[in-house]
């Protein structure tokens, strides 16, 4: 098999190589794509030891592309400028780095339309470099969905001008929680150190990292949590939560009581303000909301939030958080946007619009009887099964064959019609090392890509590892290093066993684990 990841639909190697150094004529459709290649292949221009033609054939579907290597000729089919950028990534794969490819020929075309990978930035912070790392990466392996998790209760991450306490205020906190080590003592360990002055994006920050991710075919998705971790927001304007007393960022991970308080009309007015100004930043098709972990306690006790249940003839308390999700689905809507929520927005699905998209992470209570309703009335799920995809977990618990295993049907036999596609999702509480990050995520974001693109029956976990050792030097080169072997399998072993998956505690001892022994050595 050639030494493509995710693997194409169809490839037939040929004998011969061709080699284009930096002579190679690149002409024909395309344009963006054509030159992209020439600054890609560093090509000198009027070189023509070998030539590359991109061909417009509307024959082929969306995304797709042919692409024939041939003794001095390079030849790619497609119908759009995604597909044409495709063929371009795959061939940059097949050169591995060198300045020539095995004669080949190969036709492709993705198995989901979502490809997604999402990074939390409010954690722990990532520069605009390592994010723009990652979405380098993220096109190499033909994923088109940056999901970039902007706010939580532990910091506020993007600059929003009419409320400038966000960031000056909002993205630091007095200090961080390091582990739960103490599951039997129940003791936090936390560090002395403040975190997160001038930790944040600017908006023209922003905007750069929309329009790198354009320029290789991603979208870029904005996610402001809400009306749950958003404890960073409260402490900037009190004024939001149900109580309105006065609170400080975050130390500590987990779910807090503290949300917004849904029965505020001020509430409403802040969230359409963000909206407002992030949209004129994201241009893309969907916003993330996030919705997930809303513990309803305040809002039980709240007469604010009571009433707005009693004024607009609500059931109970999910049903203020569905309310809220359709205002904000409605006013989004008008902008152009699909909204986004993590899976917990289905708790009112009964009132809820079906243009929203649900991305499922965690197991609703009977066989995700929520989920399945959702999909048999026309909702779309994105899936990120916690126990196949999430990548802050130690390899140890999950190897990269697990991740190599995420199926549409864990949502039931007939899922397929109603999965949009997967994501893939980093959350970085513990991640405060950009190695760290890189060793924990670079493998499992490989693995998912053939996952999210190449057909069911296309699919061999034995010949994607042997590509995966065959690449190391590709992705060496891109900036991007494969931990190694033994890691990845799940072979260091950490001094006890996790019995009880549960114990999350214990999850972050193996990653602390792994990454000790690892961390010379990456
Ligand atoms: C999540 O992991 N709380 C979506
Ligand atoms: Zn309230």
């Amino acid at each position: 098999m050639l030494n493509v990841i995710p693997a194409p639909l169809c490839a037939k190697e040929r004998e011969g190589k061709v080699s284009f150094g930096n002579r190679i004529k690149i002409s024909g459709a395309f344009e963006n794509t054509a030159s992209y290649a020439k600054k890609m292949l560093a090509c000198i221009e009027g070189g023509d030891d070998s030539k590359m033609v991109f061909i417009q054939d509307d024959s082929i579907t969306k995304e797709g592309y042919r692409l024939c290597v041939d003794k001095g000729k390079i030849t790619v089919f497609a119908s759009d400028e995604t597909g044409a950028f495709y063929a371009l990534m795959t061939l940059a794969q097949l050169s591995g780095g060198e300045s020539s490819v095995p004669c080949c020929e190969i036709e492709d075309k993705p198995r989901y339309a979502f490809r997604g990978f999402m990074l939390d930035s409010a954690r722990h912070f990532w520069s605009v470099e390592t994010v723009k790392r990652y979405i380098d990466l993220m096109a190499r392996l033909k994923m088109n969905e940056f999901h970039f998790h902007l706010s939580d209760d532990q910091g506020w991450r993007a600059e929003i001008k009419k409320y400038p306490l966000l960031t000056e205020k909002g993205s630091i906190r007095r200090n961080t929680q390091l582990a739960l080590y103490g599951y039997n003592t129940g003791k936090e360990e936390h560090d002395d150190k403040e975190y997160g002055r001038g930790y944040y994006y600017t908006q023209e920050q922003l905007r750069d990292i929309v329009a790198f991710a354009a320029e290789r075919h991603i979208e870029v998705i904005p996610e402001i949590d809400m009306p749950g971790h958003m404890v960073a927001a409260i402490a900037c304007y009190p004024n939001l939560s149900c109580r309105g007393e006065a609170i400080e960022v975050s130390t500590r991970w987990g779910v807090m009581d503290n949300i917004l308080c849904c029965g505020k009309e001020g509430v409403y007015e802040f969230a359409k303000d963000i909206i407002d100004e992030l949209c004129d930043i994201f241009p893309g098709r969907f916003f993330h909301i996030g919705g997930d972990e809303v513990p309803k306690k305040r809002w039980k006790e709240c007469p604010l939030c009571q009433a707005k249940i009693k004024k607009e003839g609500l059931k109970d308390e999910n049903a203020l958080q569905g309310y809220f999700n359709n205002e904000m689905a409605k006013y989004l809507k008008i902008k152009g946007k699909r909204m986004i929520g993590w899976n917990e927005i289905l708790d009112a699905q009964d009132i809820m619009d079906t243009d929203i998209v649900a991305q499922w992470w965690v197991n609703h209570s009977a066989g995700n009887f929520q989920e399945k309703k959702w999909m048999s009335r026309g909702g779309k799920i994105v899936m990120s099964p916690l126990s196949y995809v999430y990548m802050n977990h130690p390899f140890h618990l999950r190897p990269l064959k697990k991740t190599y295993s995420t199926d549409e049907r864990l949502l039931g036999k007939d899922a397929g019609q109603g999965i949009l596609g997967l994501e893939i999702p980093q959350w970085t509480e513990y991640i405060r090392s950009e190695k760290k990050l890189d060793m924990l995520t670079i493998p499992r974001l490989i693995t998912f890509s053939e996952v999210c693109w190449t057909a069911q029956e296309r699919k061999d976990y034995a010949d994607f590892e042997n590509r995966l050792e065959n690449s190391r030097g590709y992705f060496d080169l891109t900036g991007c290093p494969v931990c190694p072997q033994y890691l990845y399998r799940g072979k260091v072993k950490p001094w006890y066993a996790v019995t009880n998956a549960l114990k999350q505690a214990l999850w972050y001892k193996d990653v602390d684990y792994e990454w000790k022994i690892m961390k010379d050595r990456l």
